[in-house]
């Protein structure tokens, strides 16, 4: 068999690649290790930014995002009895995000992958990349029908953070950057009303909360636990009475109780590995990185990954031009910096570490005193939340201008 782009892994990064590329008139076969029940039915964040709303529209996939997805011109950030509302809108000339779970956005992708016949192959075990330093790359894998070989010219690994492919970028040119917190996320899903319009990031003496939704009838509630807490430890009525507590008696008053049908718990980790590309080999999406969940960033920098990825792609195969290759790694890493910048100052506003001194204390007090009065520093947080330009020195011309 043989194809243009070789993709593993059919997540967000690599359904939008399979998505961009057919719409640029270029081959690929993706390769999934899990089923496309299994791929869908996780749970994942719901905050698509507006370029993601936009790369969605442009491929037609938008539909049910602009029936059902809630568009909010809002944020909340709760703190000691005080509440913010960052009007997003307001601070950056209309901006907004879209609620649309990532459940959703994988139904879509996968919906009209099966209308245009795009090949995706599930169940593939012991995927195994060759000769990414020559020409003819190929990828081989196992299904039942035994032993397979996809030779292409270009392999791109979408296969998330527990993948395989960022292995394949030799030790001796490969850079990690990890912090690991010491704390994760407890979330559930319940088929109530949510507690406010709005989401609201709560801190707390307890540790952070999060008030979210996935619809007007279905919310989405996190809250900050140990990294050693179990499940089993957290019935419902726990869940409820920690979080009521930690959102505080005024948003408490709009929780609704109801039997939590999705419970889970999630670390958290901000990680980077240069550089995205290693001969005919690019990463995207959590292969390359990952972020903590607190500004809902991994699945919007999986498609602002595969966007930069794609118009490389296409400069090369449809115009014959390897610049946007060899400038891939270092222009999507320019834009993953910064959106880890975000996650991790907005994770340490609002969390309570273990190892925090007094002053450390102090610090998240004194910044959220600032967010209140500031409009500075409101808009510094509206235009990150709401996703930063694909190249804001317009080196080269953004996506939506060339589209
Ligand atoms: N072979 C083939 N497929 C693989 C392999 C492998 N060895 N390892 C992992 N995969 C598949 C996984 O089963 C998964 O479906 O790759 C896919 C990777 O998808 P994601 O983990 O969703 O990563 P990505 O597409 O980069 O999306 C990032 O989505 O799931 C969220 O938390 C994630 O928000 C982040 C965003
Ligand atoms: C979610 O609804 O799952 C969600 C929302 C905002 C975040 C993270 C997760 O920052």
């Amino acid at each position: 068999m043989r194809t243009q782009v070789a993709i593993v892994g059919a997540g967000p990064a690599g359904l939008v690649l399979a998505h961009l590329l057919r719409a640029a008139g270029i081959e690929s076969v993706v390769i999934e290790r899990r089923t496309r029940d299994y791929v869908e039915g996780r749970v994942r964040a719901g905050v698509l930014e507006q370029g993601t709303v936009a790369a969605l529209a442009r491929l037609g996939l938008d539909r049910r995002l602009r029936a059902e997805g809630l568009v909010h011109t809002g944020t909340n950030l709760a703190m000691d009895g005080g509440i913010v509302r960052i009007d997003m809108a307001d601070l950056t000339g209309g901006g907004a995000v879209t609620i649309y779970g990532q459940q959703e956005v994988m139904r879509d992708l996968f919906d009209a992958a099966e209308t245009h016949g795009m090949p995706i192959v599930f169940g593939a075990e012991d995927v195994r990349l060759h000769d990414i330093d020559g020409a003819s790359p190929s990828v081989s894998y196992r299904t039942a029908a035994g032993v397979q070989h996809l030779a292409c010219d270009v392999v791109a690994g979408c296969d998330g953070s527990h993948g395989i492919c960022r292995h394949f970028v030799p030790e001796a040119v490969r850079k990690t950057f990890e912090r690991v917190y010491p704390f994760g996320w407890l979330g559930i899903l319940a088929e109530v009303p949510p507690a406010a319009p709005e989401l609201i990031y709560a801190s707390h003496a307890n540790g952070f909360a999060l008030s979210s939704m996935r619809s007007p009838t279905r919310s989405r509630y996190y809250i900050q636990c140990g990294i050693d807490e179990r499940i089993e430890d957290w019935p419902d009525d726990r869940f409820w009475d920690e979080l009521c507590l930690r959102l505080g008696p005024e948003i408490a008053a709009g929780v609704v109780r109801g039997p939590a049908f999705e419970k889970s718990i999630a670390p958290l980790r901000s990680f980077v590995g240069e550089p995205m590309r290693h001969g005919r080999l690019f990463l995207a999406g959590d292969a390359a990185h990952s972020v903590p969940p607190t500004g809902a960033k991994g699945m919007n920098l999986a498609v602002s990954d595969v966007l930069m990825l794609a118009e490389a792609l296409e400069d090369f195969f449809v115009r014959n031009d390897q610049s946007g290759l060899d400038g891939y790694s270092a222009r999507a890493l320019a834009r993953v910096w910064k959106a880890e910048r975000f996650s991790w100052w907005f994770t340490g506003l609002t969390h309570r570490f273990p190892e925090a001194t007094g002053f450390d204390r102090r610090m998240q007090v004194a910044e959220f005193a600032y967010l209140r009065t500031s409009r500075a520093a409101q808009t510094a947080l509206a235009e990150n939340y709401i996703g930063l330009p694909l190249d804001p020195a317009a080196g080269r011309p953004s996506t939506e201008a060339r589209a």
